[in-house]
């Protein structure tokens, strides 16, 4: 009977990593949690370093832009092109006030560099977002075999 699963790490098969980020080093914990998860995958070291940026970035405005945190989601998916690994963020308020200036380079609520945003899109193939005062979700792909 041949197998349902793809040829793969384990990553592959598509179990969803989950890290609560609330405070600073629970950001950092998210950073080493995800480059042990992005070694199982099929990206090359410099993709994987780029997708822990990412990581960082998205950890990072947990702790300083939400109330209570929110959670950093690791899984490998499969979708049309082949696989990519996805990286969300989801959190309970209070939600980005101009969504369209935020995502611009260089624009910071908290007199940050305000290139958090800005890293991300340029290191991702797929960025979507979504805010209300009730909650943010982001979620990143990456294609797998683009390096
Ligand atoms: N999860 C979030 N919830 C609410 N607001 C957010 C969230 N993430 C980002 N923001 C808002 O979007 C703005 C832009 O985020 P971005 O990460 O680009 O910059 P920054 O965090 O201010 O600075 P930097 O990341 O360069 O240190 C933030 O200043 C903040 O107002
Ligand atoms: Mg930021």
């Amino acid at each position: 009977m041949p197998s349902l699963q793809p040829e793969s790490s384990d990553a592959e098969i598509g179990v969803p990593v989950v890290i609560k980020v609330h405070a600073k080093p629970d950001a950092q914990q998210a950073r080493r949690i995800a480059r042990e998860f992005l070694r199982s995958t099929r990206l090359k070291v410099r993709a994987q370093d780029e997708l822990v940026l990412v990581v960082a970035e998205l950890a990072m405005n947990l702790v300083r832009h939400t109330t209570d945190g929110g959670t950093i989601t690791l899984q490998s998916v499969a979708i049309e092109e082949g696989f990519a690994v996805q990286i969300e963020s989801h959190d309970a308020g209070p939600g980005i006030d101009n969504l369209e200036s935020s995502l611009r380079d260089g624009t910071s609520s908290i007199g940050g560099l305000g290139g958090g945003f800005a890293t991300v899109k340029n290191l991702v193939d797929d960025f979507s977002i979504s805010s209300t005062p009730g909650g943010t979700h982001i979620s990143v792909r990456r294609w797998t075999d683009r390096s």
